[in-house]
Order: structure tokens, then C-alpha cells, then sequence
């Protein structure tokens, strides 16, 4: 199959979270399995064209009455194989992405011309295929920067009629967050050029705004999410972050499948971030980083006491408002009452970040480092014992898989793809791979804490016997690469006629 990733993130190139990790590393699995994938990204000012190579002529992009002009350049992804790389193409374009920050920056956390910047990207996706003279089988979407491109193709492609060279073309729409739709002015509707009528008909009205995701999710052919406990939660009121009507009434077409991990960057026995690369069978290597750990972030060396690591975006869904809330948060009564150290590598909100640095100079087992450090993740997923995740909603999680493989147990909350990767232990048997609770409460993150420290303290040989467990898990995205093709066939199969001239839709309003 032909099969076209248009996103907004993928790795090495342009990563903000897991986004990046998932859409390289899916896009190597299906490569792996023979498939022609191609991968298209805007060309970020972080991205230096020297390593790149410049595609001849320019590219006209049709926006908002008139047209936008752009170079594109192109790469290989690196980890492709010889024999069928995956290549990787870049939309230059000087005014929209020429600048500092992917989706914002520190002073302008979302840009305001957002809208603008990926309603081009979307609709350079064609372009760029003609310009290539390479027409996709599926063209796969990812989160809203990228959800405009199954509508230009229901909308704008597919009525040019049987001789359209993206007639064939069906679509996929992956949500790896709800959280983020892309909510803006409908004025910015112009940009598409789409009609009015098409405003109602692909879906994008949100109250009196234009919903970037929610068009993607009414158009594409098939729709999933990255896990399937989120897949379910998703078509919930409680969850379905005001989308939920949407998800259920395309339930037919919706689905959860799992991301992988890609295993040649996170595998503690070729890792080469970490001081010595360790099994289950050698175990030397783990203790090895934990006292590396330790003294990098300046905490007492020492193998009895347990280390919880956190590697995380600091923002309100990863649960930080529950450990690091001013006066309430718990992190501060775990740090005071428990033989316990707590490390930690992160960066997001100022108050946040603020909060974290005034707690290290008043605890002495709380060390953190405000920022973004691949190596530094590596080495807290190596050197921890446990690895706290509290989310409020986690659509699959990467971290908990790279720890269960590291051997750091999850302590988590029994959300999404964390209830679908970490099983519960259970002290009478023995069993599990990690430590769950229910409630986002700053209580019960303290609780489970506790436990999974008493469970050191007094069980370590259930502790070690979960961790062989979970180091022997297989996170793979092979099995994944199957599921994606399942539904890739299922697409080219039947085409979405929700909105189609013919079709006497729902009201938009469905879930709003
Ligand atoms: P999300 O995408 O919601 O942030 P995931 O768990 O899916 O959550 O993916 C997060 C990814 O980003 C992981 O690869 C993690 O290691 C990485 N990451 C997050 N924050 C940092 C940081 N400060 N330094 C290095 N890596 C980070
Ligand atoms: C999102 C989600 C995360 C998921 C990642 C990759 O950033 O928050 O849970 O693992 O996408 O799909």
C-alpha cells in the first residue's frame, strides 16, 4: 500500500510528546512490512535545511482566495532500511513556520495565525503528492493540525470526480489527544476555501467557532484513538471533551489500537544513554543507573531506598495539579513522610515549573530538572524503581511502556492506555506489573505511593518478580502495524458519506 502520514510532529525532526515517537515509528513498522510510506511535516525554523535536500521549482498552495508559495525539501527518515526507506517531505514556508516553537512559544503559547499555518499544511498535502507525481492509497491524519486533510480530500479532492488523482485515496484520522481540537475564530475559514455550505456539511461548526478536529473526525473514512480503554472513554460525556456525540455517532468507524514502542531507541540492552546497558537476567546495569541517577541529580546515593522517576509534560492532564498544587498538592506530604526519592524531568507551565523549584529547596529527596533531555529520560526510566504517571486522561502513554521494559514499575492512574498496559499488583498472589488507582486525588496518588513503597519495603520479592514481568512485556509496533492495516483495508472499502450531497446527516450539532 501506499500510505501517506501528514502530521504535524514525528521524530527526530519535530517532537513536542508521544505524537512524534508514534508517527516515525508506525510509519518504520508498516515500512518494514513492504509498504511505500511517506511521511509529510512543515518545515520548522528547528529543522536545518543544510541536512536536507531542496525538491527543484516551488509549490502553489491554494488559500484563501489566492495562493500560497512554499519549497519543499525532503529527508530520509533515519532507522529506514536500505532497501525501502521512508521519506520524509518538508513544506517550506517562511511566514507560517519560519519561527521559533511549534505550536506557540513562551510568550505566544498558541500563535494566533494557528488556523492559518495549518489549514496550509493540510491543503500543501495534495500538492506536495502531485508535485511528487505520487498518489496515496490511504492518506493518514494525526491530531488536528493535521485533521483538514481528510476534509479537503472529501470536500475538495473527491468532487473533481473519477479523473481527481486522489479519487481512489481513502482516509484514516488518528486522535492521540482529545484535549487539543483546535478551536478558533470561524472567520478563519476563508483560508480553505471551501464553501460555506461545506462549513455545516464537513462538521467544523463548534458553537460559533470553527473546530478543526471535530471536521476531522466527521470526514475521514476511518477514525482511531491510541488505545482501546480511550476509544471507550472518548465516546463519553466525562471524557469526550464535548466530542463525545461526534465519536459515538461514527462508533461503526472508531476505534482504539494500541501504540507500540520503537524498541531499537528504548531497550535497556542496547541503550546507549545509560551508563551500562542491562536484562532481566543482568540486572547490574539497572543498579548501576540508579546510582548514576542519584548522584546526577545530586540525592544521596543509595540502593535501598526507592527512587519514583517522572518524565512528563507539565500540564494539567498529566495530573501535576495533584502533586504540585500549591497548598494542596501531594508531592510535598510524600517527600516529608515516606523513605522515598522522587526525580524528575519536565517542562510545561510556568506556575508549574515555579512550584517544582521551590519544592526541591525546601525537600531533600525532591530533585527535578526543568527542561527537555533525551538522555536524561533515559536514564530516569533506567535508574528508577518506580515511575509515577497520575494522569487525569492518557490516550495511550509511552512512558509506563518504556518503564515496564526498564524495569521501573508504574504507579498509575486506571485511565486509557495506562489500564491497558500496566496490570494491577495484587498483594496476596503476587501478580502484576505496577501500581493503579481510580481517583485523581491528591490523596489517592499519596496512598498508592505509599503502598507500592510498603510493598518495597516489606515484599521485594513480589517487587522483583513484577519487574521481570513487566521487562518481559512485548510493546512492538508490529502487532499494531497489523492492526493499522486492517483498518487502512477497511477504509479503501467504503468511503465515509457523511455530508455527501446525498446523505441527509444528523444535525451538526450532535454532542455540542
Ligand atoms: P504525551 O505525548 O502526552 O506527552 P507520552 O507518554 O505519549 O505523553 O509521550 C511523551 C514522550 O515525550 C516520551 O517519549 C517522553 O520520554 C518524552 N518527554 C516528555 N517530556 C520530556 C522531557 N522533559 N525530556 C525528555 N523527554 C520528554
Ligand atoms: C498524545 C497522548 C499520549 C500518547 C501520544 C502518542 O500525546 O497524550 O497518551 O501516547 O499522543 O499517541
Amino acid at each position: 500500500m501506499k500510505i501517506l502520514m501528514a502530521s504535524s510532529e514525528a521524530v527526530p525532526f519535530a517532537k513536542t510528546g508521544g505524537l512524534a515517537d508514534a508517527v516515525s515509528a508506525l510509519s518504520l513498522a508498516l515500512a518494514a512490512r513492504g509498504h511505500d510510506v511517506r511521511i509529510m511535516l512543515p518545515r520548522y525554523y528547528g529543522i536545518d535545511t543544510r541536512d536536507l535536500r531542496k525538491l527543484e521549482g516551488e509549490l502553489g498552495v491554494p488559500m484563501g482566495g489566492g495562493e500560497e508559495w512554499c519549497a519543499v525539501y525532503s529527508a530520509v527518515l533515519p532507522g529506514s532500511s536500505k532497501k525501502n526507506p521512508v521519506p520524509v517531505y518538508f513544506v517550506d514556508h517562511e511566514h507560517f513556520f519560519g519561527r521559533d516553537g511549534i505550536y506557540g512559544s513562551s510568550g505566544e503559547t498558541d500563535f494566533l495565525d494557528n488556523p492559518r499555518r495549518f489549514t496550509f499544511f493540510c491543503r500543501a498535502v495534495f500538492q506536495v503528492c502531485r508535485k511528487i507525481r505520487w498518489t496515496p492509497d490511504i492518506l493518514h491524519a494525526h491530531d488536528w493540525p493535521a485533521a483538514l486533510a481528510p476534509v479537503f480530500l472529501k470536500f475538495w479532492e473527491r468532487p473533481l470526480g473519477p479523473e481527481g488523482e486522489f479519487a481512489k485515496t481513502a482516509s484514516v484520522l488518528t486522535v492521540h489527544n482529545l484535549g487539543y481540537q483546535g478551536i478558533y475564530g470561524k472567520e478563519n475559514f476563508f483560508y480553505t476555501n471551501l464553501g460555506w455550505d461545506v462549513f455545516y456539511r464537513a462538521g467544523f461548526e463548534d458553537g460559533n467557532m470553527m473546530n478543526f478536529l471535530k471536521a476531522g473526525l466527521y470526514s475521514a473514512d476511518r477514525l482511531n484513538t491510541v488505545s482501546p480503554t480511550y476509544a471507550r472513554e472518548t465516546q463519553t460525556q466525562a471524557q469526550g471533551f464535548r466530542l463525545d456525540g461526534v465519536l459515538r455517532y461514527r462508533s461503526d468507524h472508531y476505534t482504539g489500537i494500541l501504540n507500540g514502542i520503537d524498541t531499537k531507541v528504548w531497550n535497556p540492552k542496547t541503550d546507549r544513554l545509560i551508563p551500562q546497558t542491562y536484562s532481566v537476567d543482568n540486572m547490574a546495569g539497572k543498579a548501576a543507573a540508579k546510582a548514576a541517577l542519584q548522584k546526577t541529580f545530586g540525592l544521596p546515593v543509595d540502593a535501598d531506598i526507592p527512587v519514583f522517576g517522572m518524565v512528563t509534560r507539565l500540564t494539567g492532564q498529566k495530573g501535576v495539579g495533584e502533586l504540585f498544587g500549591p497548598a494542596y498538592g501531594s508531592a510535598w506530604s510524600i517527600c516529608r513522610d515516606m523513605k522515598v526519592q522522587l526525580v524528575l524531568l519536565g517542562s510545561g507551565e510556568a506556575w508549574c515549573e515555579n512550584e517544582i523549584k521551590s519544592l526541591t529547596s525546601r525537600l531533600p529527596n525532591f530533585r527535578a530538572r526543568i527542561g527537555y533531555d533525551e538522555a536524561g529520560s533515559h536514564l530516569i526510566e533506567a535508574g528508577s524503581d518506580f515511575f509515577l504517571m497520575p494522569s487525569r486522561w492518557e490516550p495511550c502513554g509511552l512512558n509506563q511502556m518504556y518503564s515496564l521494559v526498564y524495569g521501573a514499575l508504574p504507579v498509575v492512574r486506571n485511565t486509557g492506555g495506562l489500564a491497558d498496559t500496566v496490570e494491577n499488583y495484587h498483594q496476596e498472589t503476587g501478580s502484576g506489573t505496577g501500581f493503579l488507582f481510580d481517583d485523581l486525588t491528591p490523596a489517592a496518588i499519596y496512598n498508592t505511593v505509599g503502598w507500592a513503597a510498603w510493598a518495597w519495603y516489606n515484599r521485594r520479592k513480589h517487587i522483583e518478580a513484577m519487574r521481570a514481568r513487566g521487562m518481559k512485556r512485548n510493546f512492538s509496533w508490529t502487532e499494531s502495524a497489523k492492526q493499522y492495516l486492517a483498518m487502512y483495508a477497511d477504509a479503501c472499502s467504503m468511503p465515509n458519506l457523511v455530508g455527501q450531497h446525498n446523505f441527509v446527516g444528523p444535525p451538526n450539532k450532535v454532542g455540542l
